[in-house]
């Protein structure tokens, strides 16, 4: 029963004698705007017009039917046309509490939906440096494939590396005329960066290096076994070996690292399945399907006039690809908002096929990261601007670094700073990352991001090692959280509401995260709940309290650790026990 907000909706269905869907799922419970009203509330708007009755009627009868003997339900109110609920505080604690610490569903992970869900994500260009796109890429895909298996969907996470094409192939040619071996094993990322703008450089005097780049790619993609196959092997390899290090410093992992070059031989069946389809037309020598009538002017271009492919070829053998592997019920494609139209155009080309694929596919746009101008002081793309580039490695660096330093004026003796250290840096770069909304531009604001007070990684993670200390002061071990439950008696944290209601936010807040992708939802949570906690800490002592009320608290402060710990895991940031 761990899920009030399900019970109360339950009760209210059966009080109401709700049969159909429709009914059921106008049973929306959110807090009320005032909390003194009640703890959740049912606006009667939408089952009062279903059922032909006014709002206010309906919640007089709803009031009357419901409450009397509940285990969970304390008292019923009306207000015009709302009806306000109040928990009883003990079932409250206890529910909630005892849910956390026995890591019972939505708190722990939820039992098969049945449900399978694709997440392309992060999906780098190899041979290229990682670009901050692509850390807001793999910060928020990570996040939802951890999100989409806590409510129990089957997740396949997917790395779609852009390792095949024109980008790819430019970059090969790069490296035949300026490229340096005992370089590139130095510092490779830095290597191909420079080689990357040495290319852009010399293609403005030479612009013949184009076609030397598009005959590099032809020779690549005839399948052969050539001196371009190998050269391909060898960057892409490099390069993986490259990526690997903020991969692990991010706590990323892949189900699939299929990347472009994966759709070598699928693109033909998907180019046939177009043509079969009756959509594809011959475009100045091109292969494309036009998109006029889903009202997209551009047409989704599929072959080029000298028989090579493109970025939308993969995409659309990869859908098909996935779609026949995984059956999925949703393709989630977290890719920045810059390339929208791209996915609208695979989208349309489907839909013009008449697939019912089209449907499962969704871009998950984001925003951009902007960084501080020294000289204006503006905001502005965080771009590699003359050369300077901007290498993930340095960023995360930067930020444990500059943690390293607080931590030792703040902390001094500190065991393992250094582990510490990494943690809160690179975990204040993900948090801020998935503090707001993803549409919205990331700020990369140093102070801001890692101000221990501020609505930050640091602020929360900080919460969790408070929590800890006391835990280990009161001599209770650590792990053995379900022992945090014995004997209590539940109507001792009738004054913890902020923190409990706090807590009965988490299943409907995980739910919302993964049916909108938008992780910023638990961020925020989990920023409430560590000032909740810190602000029922100013107001109670714990390990100076009575004895029964010691333990009620114990428990409270228990639970709260494991609920950040959770929260904090789901959007990826590490929760040290000392900080
Ligand atoms: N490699 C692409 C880029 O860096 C992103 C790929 C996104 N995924 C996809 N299926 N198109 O822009």
């Amino acid at each position: 029963m761990t899920d009030l907000r399900q019970h109360v909706a339950d009760r209210i269905a059966e009080a109401l004698g709700v049969s159909t869907e429709a009914e059921k799922a106008a049973i929306q419970l959110t807090p009320p705007k005032n909390r003194a009203h009640g703890d959740v509330a049912l606006g009667m708007f939408q089952l009062a017009k279903m059922r032909g009755i006014a709002p206010p009627a309906l919640a007089e009868e709803l009031c009357a039917k419901l409450g009397d003997g509940d285990a969970v339900i304390e008292s019923v109110q009306t207000a015009g046309p709302f009806v306000n609920i109040r928990y009883r505080r003990a079932a409250l604690a206890e529910q909630m509490v005892g849910g956390v610490l026995t890591d019972a569903a939505p708190f722990g992970p939820a039992t098969p939906s049945g449900r399978t869900i694709v997440i392309d994500f992060s999906s780098p260009n190899i041979a290229k440096p990682f670009h901050m796109g692509h850390l807001r890429s793999t910060v928020i895909g990570a996040s939802l494939c951890r999100i989409h298996r806590h409510v129990g969907d089957t997740v396949h996470g997917v790395n779609h590396l852009g390792d095949w094409g024109m980008p790819f192939a430019k970059m090969m040619t790069a490296w035949m005329r300026f490229g340096d071996e005992a370089e590139l094993k130095k510092a490779p990322m830095r290597h191909m960066f420079d080689l990357y703008v040495r290319y852009g450089q010399e293609v403005k005097q030479h612009p013949e290096l184009d076609a030397e780049a598009a005959a590099h790619f032809k020779a690549l993609e005839s399948g052969e076994d050539n001196e371009e196959r190998r050269m391909w092997q060898f960057l892409r390899d490099e390069s993986l070996k490259a990526f690997q290090g903020p991969y692990d410093r991010l706590r990323v992992t892949f189900d699939h690292m299929t990347g472009e070059s994966f759709y070598e031989d699928k693109m033909e069946p998907a180019m046939e399945r177009v043509s079969v389809a009756g959509v594809l037309e011959i475009d100045d020598g091109a292969e494309v399907v036009k998109l006029e009538e889903l009202g997209i002017k551009v047409p989704c271009i599929l072959r080029k006039t000298d028989g090579t492919t493109l970025y939308h070829t993969r995409d659309l053998a990869a859908a098909f690809y996935r779609d026949q592997t995984f059956q999925p019920d949703r393709i989630l494609y977290v890719v920045g908002a810059e390339q929208r139209l791209h996915f609208e155009q695979l989208k349309g080309v489907l839909k013009r096929m008449g697939e019912a694929l089209a449907d499962k596919i969704e871009h998950v746009p984001f925003g951009l990261i902007l960084a501080r101008n020294e000289e204006s002081g503006k905001w502005e793309k965080f771009a590699s601007r003359g050369g300077n580039a901007i290498f993930l490695d340095e960023v995360l660096d930067e930020a444990v670094g500059q943690v390293r330093r607080i931590i030792a004026d703040k902390n001094p003796d500190l065991p393992d700073a250094d582990a510490v250290a990494e943690q809160v840096g690179v975990g204040a770069i993900v948090f801020n990352d998935l503090k707001n909304s993803r549409i919205k531009d990331v700020k990369f604001d140093w102070e801001q991001m890692l101000n221990f007070d501020g609505e930050t990684g640091p602020y929360v993670q900080y919460a969790v090692a408070r929590l800890a200390s006391i835990l280990e002061k009161s001599g209770v071990d650590l792990d053995a959280t379900t022992a945090l439950l014995e004997g209590v008696d539940w109507e001792h944290l009738a004054d913890a509401d902020e923190v409990l209601l706090t807590m009965a936010e988490f299943g409907p807040a995980v739910q919302r995260a993964a049916e909108q992708s938008e992780p910023s939802v638990i961020t925020n949570l989990m920023i409430q709940l560590a000032g909740s906690i810190h602000a029922y800490l100013k107001e109670h002592h714990v390990l100076r309290a009575e004895p029964e009320v010691r333990a009620a608290r114990l428990a409270l402060v228990g639970a709260a650790r494991r609920l950040l710990q959770t929260g904090l895991g789901l959007i990826g940031v590490a929760a040290p026990d000392s900080m």
